[in-house]
């Protein structure tokens, strides 16, 4: 984050009321009953967990501990001995109440025609016959299924399905390349892959099913694919007793199937879901069955104080987190109407998300700050078209949402009413951690305001990173263990470990600001991963994908401030000896970085350098190349280089970028 960004979101100094309509009914309701329930959550954990999973879950059997901690090893298992479904709670439970013809799942494809409704009773009716189709696939409860999908009823029918039987789902990103795809097949073992012909995107269709043929060839684990004909493409090739229709392995199970749930145990792993780590691989995280239900329910709730006559929206794809937990888990748990939208928020037009708020009369809205600053850049005319008065709570997640950004979607979406809450968290926290509640807190644009109840957060130690000045930046940990964490990260002990070496206790890697009323203020990563339009990418993955191209000696990623993206991706490379600094060999790396991760990882800006700043034990020093990337007046202490010299001729090669010449170019007297 530039210097100039951070000291606006920091100067930022308006603060918002929550709103007085709406209160009386909210869940939680005004600063007082809030302070109270995170005194009281605080003060006694297993007590608060323990009702809190009473009240939003069924359990088939109950628990023998609410939690039993190891810490010496940190591992903390929640609801020990207890038995449930995440299935028989997103579905089942429902159907003996006035929910059973609810609109359960409402999905917009990217065709303003294209509209499919599935009430509770249908989801139930479509989700037995996949697990029974899956079982005839001989999978089995821990069996691996890797969902590599565009957003379509069908993923969440699977990924439910999955939970039915007790198979664990990986879900991919539809986004994602080669690279990307493969190495979390390969990671998760998985006997099946769902996918469809291909995902519509912008009026074209992006094929997935080609995508995955070549790579199941290094994907032995591998059995069969099944394969939804959702773009309805004509060439899509089947390799035979290996892959089969969707339709066809439904058609097979009459409409009346039940399939009976298995009884999961709560720490039974209910998905993997990698995201991007330290290291050159993806971490492979795993949820729990019961905590993480648990967890996903009860922030639904109270974030977005959910009632039952709530439509809901999440825009987040299913590919990752924020889908699984507030598109599909939370929502359904509380028996909710969710909506899943295919498309994008700017094609044919600009007005896709009013268009859908209107017809639909969305009451709760979830999405990214990259979405509202793309929007706002188009201008306020489409959301004054459409009637957006049924929109109660707006939110958003992913990264900090600048102050600008904020604004403009209060003012514009939500008529300067709406509260926003604004959610940090993380793959690995399984739910929301810090943020607003919605008739309780008072909003300072930009923060994140405080940790929810039973969340004991902190900002500890000093971490480097340009924050508020004589207020020392920190790292943000969470002290005390709560349901939605992680239980582990999928063969990997070492990297599970890693996450508590420093403080003894849950290092999130971002840096944050703690403001005298307790406010949260994110400040982004400050580990190797950068976060593009709130995904969040690794250095080293694409570091990796560069220097597979043979013209390239060494590459050096780090991040650069992006109006539109929060941050974007700058690459330095050092290519090898006698390989021409070219505008070709640029669009090669471009390429690369987009075949083997996909487009989001692409670089937004390549700069040749003839050497990387150095320590004289060979180690490359990013801190410098993040400054010279950011525009920084100041790249800090140069006496710890080798190489000196060399940061001279980097900044001078990147003015020269920026300004559209060749690095190498003479530099101009000013
Ligand atoms: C960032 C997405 C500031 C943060 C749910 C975190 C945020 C990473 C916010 C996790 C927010 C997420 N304000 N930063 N409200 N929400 N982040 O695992 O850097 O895809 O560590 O989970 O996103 O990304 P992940």
């Amino acid at each position: 984050m530039s210097q100039e960004r951070l000291a606006a979101l920091l100067s930022e100094k308006r603060s918002y009321m929550p709103p007085v309509h709406g209160k009386s009914s909210a869940w939680i309701s005004g600063e007082e009953e809030c302070e109270a329930v995170c005194r009281r959550a605080l003060e006694d954990p297993e007590d608060f967990w323990g009702a809190r999973a009473s009240q939003l879950l069924h359990w088939f059997k109950r628990w023998n501990h609410v939690l039993v901690a190891d810490e010496a090893q940190h591992k903390y298992r929640w609801f020990t001995g207890a038995k449930l479904n995440a299935s028989f709670n997103c579905i089942d439970r429902h159907l003996i109440t006035g929910r059973r013809n609810k609109a359960a799942l409402i999905w917009q494809g990217e065709r303003e025609m294209d509209v499919r409704c599935y009430t509770y009773q249908m989801l139930y009716t479509e989700v037995c016959r996949v697990a029974h189709a899956l079982s005839s696939l001989r999978i089995r409860r821990g069996d691996h299924v890797a969902l590599y999908m565009p957003m379509i009823p069908e993923l969440a029918i699977a990924m439910l399905a999955c939970a039915r039987i007790g198979a664990i789902h990986t879900t991919i990103f539809s986004g994602y390349a080669e690279g990307g795809v493969r190495s979390r097949i390969q990671d998760s073992k998985a006997r099946i892959v769902i996918t469809a012909d291909a995902a519509v995107r912008a009026g074209k269709n992006k094929p997935l099913k080609a995508n995955l043929d070549p790579i199941l060839e290094k994907c032995p684990s591998v059995a069969h694919v099944v394969v939804v004909d959702h773009a309805h493409m004509d060439d899509v090739s089947m390799k035979p007793n290996r892959d089969i229709w969707w339709h066809d392995l439904i058609d097979d199970f009459t409409l009346n199937s039940d399939f009976p749930c298995e009884i999961m145990d709560a720490n039974d792993t209910l998905f993997l879901l990698h995201t991007s780590g330290s290291t050159g691989k993806p971490t492979g995280v795993m949820h729990s069955t019961g905590g993480y239900l648990t967890y996903a329910a009860h922030t639904t709730q109270w974030c977005f104080d959910m009632h039952d006559d709530d439509v809901y929206w999440c825009t987040a794809d299913m590919g990752w987190i924020t889908g699984h937990t507030y598109g599909i888990y939370g929502p359904l748990a509380l028996g909710a109407t969710t909506l899943m939208f295919e498309g994008v928020p700017v094609w044919p037009k600009p007005d896709r998300y009013w268009n859908i708020v209107e017809k639909f009369r969305v009451n709760i809205l979830y999405t990214a700050p990259t979405v509202i600053r793309s929007l706002m850049r188009l201008g306020e005319a489409w959301t004054e078209r459409y009637d957006l008065s049924s929109l109660r709570i707006l939110g958003s997640v992913g990264e900090p949402i600048n102050p600008e950004a904020w604004h403009w979607y209060h003012k514009h979406v939500g008529d300067r009413q709406l509260p926003i809450v604004d959610t940090w968290w993380q793959t690995e926290t399984g739910g929301a951690m810090i943020s607003p509640m919605p008739y309780a807190t008072k909003l300072k644009p930009g923060s994140a305001a405080r940790p929810l109840p039973g969340i004991d957060a902190a900002v500890l130690g000093a971490a480097e990173h340009d924050g508020e000045e004589g207020k020392e930046v920190g790292r943000l940990v969470i002290r005390k263990p709560w349901p939605g964490m992680m239980l582990g990260v999928f063969n990997d002990e070492g990297k599970y470990r890693s996450y508590f070496s420093r403080f003894g206790c849950y290092e999130s890697g971002d840096g944050a600001q703690v403001d005298e009323d307790g406010y949260f203020w994110i400040l982004g990563r400050i580990d190797d991963s950068i976060n593009v339009s709130g995904h969040r990418l690794s250095t080293v993955e694409i570091e990796a994908a560069l220097t597979s191209c043979p013209e390239v000696a060494e590459a050096a990623v780090v991040p650069m401030p992006h109006d539109l993206k929060g941050e974007a991706i700058y690459a330095y490379i050092t290519p090898r000896e006698d390989v021409p600094w070219s505008e070709d060999l640029r669009a090669k790396l471009r390429d690369a970085v987009r075949r083997d991760i996909g487009p989001l990882a692409s670089p937004e800006r390549i700069q040749f350098v003839s050497a990387m700043p150095k320590t004289s034990s060979g180690k490359i020093i990013r801190r410098m190349l993040r400054k010279i990337a950011a525009d920084a007046e100041d790249t800090g202490d140069t006496t710890s280089l080798a190489n000196p010299e060399v940061i001279a001729e980097i900044i001078r090669g990147h003015n020269n970028l920026m300004r559209g010449k060749a690095e190498n170019a003479p530099t101009e007297n000013p």
